[in-house]
């Protein structure tokens, strides 16, 4: 055992998952900078630059100290020429040139905002943008090529880009844990997502469900959103059965996708509240009623399941690539929300709970507060 050096204290590991990133970093402008162009490369369908980009933020969260020259990047893994150059100039000028003439550009301005309707992703704001169209009221001169949850989207656009609270949050988990008790007592809820790595905002409020007889949770999720719906909790929900087999190891190693197969339900809840101050909408009332839309993604998800899924949807997507990328080529093992399965000795491998797959990786247990990579 040799004396820890400072060097060795200033080391960052190269994947996100061998590093703890807190929720507030010390690298706030540099990463800005970074996934400003990050984003702006997916917008053009450069994955593997965004991506790069994207690993270069995620490292400097990880950082305790704030960078102040470029020097300091040489004990940093993952920091390429191009992120370089763009951290030299933010700390040299105060900001980048490359950074700035995104955050200016049309084209980026318009993706940026036709991505914020529920329902649209990179491919369609770019084919809106190529055929000319650049502001929300193009698009609701152009109803006809909304589909049907992108016409939803854009009727919630401003409650769906206004931050969910975590009261709000907590409040969707009642309403969903009082229907799941109507049809299966001692099934819970869990919130998970950005709320449980310890945010106070969210974009949405994802939530799973389990109960601990494995098979009960069978045939839940429908019952479940019928009712929420018959009660006037649903403006949209699109939910997707569950495909979820074993699968043969050939298939296995090429499906660490990101996507699962659980029962799940992307949906639109409509929150209503009481608010506290008197007279806002009706005078005398003693209260006024609030209604908000709040994105909702559920998933339903077997016992045996259950730390998998609980792993894969507390996020960051930075920490979660990392797990799997990580478990490939590290270990040669495939991780997914339902599963890890080692491919040469052909197991899988069950965890009671997230700590059992961390130890089953080799790696220190990072809490969710420590995974906002
Ligand atoms: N996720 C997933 N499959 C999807 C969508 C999301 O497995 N189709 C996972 C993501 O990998 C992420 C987690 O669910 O780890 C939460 O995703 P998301 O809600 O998009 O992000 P958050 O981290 O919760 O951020 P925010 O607070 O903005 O919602
Ligand atoms: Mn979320
Ligand atoms: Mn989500
Ligand atoms: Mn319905």
């Amino acid at each position: 055992v040799h004396a820890e050096t400072l060097e060795d204290r200033c080391q960052v590991a190269a994947y996100a998952c061998q590093r703890r990133t807190p929720l507030a970093h010390k690298n706030q402008l540099l990463t800005e900078a970074l996934e400003t162009v990050a984003e702006e490369a997916l917008f053009r369908g450069s994955e593997g630059r965004g991506l790069a980009f994207s690993r270069a933020a995620s490292v400097l969260k990880s950082f305790p100290w704030t960078v102040r020259s470029v020097k300091d990047l040489s004990s940093l893994p993952g920091i390429g020429e191009h992120s370089r150059k763009i951290i030299q100039e933010v700390l040299e000028d105060g900001a980048s040139a490359e950074v700035e003439n995104v955050r200016q550009s049309e084209r980026y301005q318009t993706m940026k905002n036709f991505k914020k309707i529920f329902g649209v992703g990179v491919k369609t704001a770019g084919r809106w943008y190529q055929e000319g169209l650049r502001t929300i009221s193009d698009l609701q001169a152009h109803h006809a090529k909304l589909n049907s949850a992108q016409q939803v989207g854009l009727l919630h656009y401003r409650d769906l880009n206004s931050p969910v609270k975590r009261s709000e949050a907590e409040a969707i988990v009642q309403v969903v844990q009082k229907a799941v008790d109507q049809f299966l007592p001692g099934a819970s809820v869990i919130l998970t997502g950005g709320f449980r790595r310890g945010k106070q905002t969210g974009h949405d409020v994802d939530l799973l469900i389990t109960h601990p007889t494995e098979g009960q949770e069978m045939g839940l999720l429908s019952k479940v959103v019928s009712w929420l719906d018959s009660q006037g909790f649903m403006l949209y929900h699109s939910t997707h059965r569950n495909s979820f087999q074993p699968l043969e190891d050939e298939e296995l190693s090429v499906s660490a996708t990101t996507m699962d197969r659980f029962d799940r339900c992307f949906s639109i809840f409509c929150l209503s509240s009481m608010t506290e101050e008197p007279g806002c909408e009706l005078k005398g009332s003693g209260g006024a009623h609030h209604r908000k839309a709040v994105r909702v993604d559920l998933v339903v998800t077997p016992y045996s399941q259950f730390s998998f899924a609980l792993l894969g949807w507390t996020g960051s997507k930075n920490f979660e690539r990392d797990l799997r990328r990580f478990s490939k080529y590290e270990k040669k093992m495939v991780l997914n929300s339902h599963t890890l399965y080692h491919t040469e000795k052909k197991i899988f491998l069950s965890a009671a709970s997230e700590e059992e797959i961390f130890q089953h990786l080799g790696l220190d247990f990072i809490s969710p507060e420590q995974r906002n990579a």
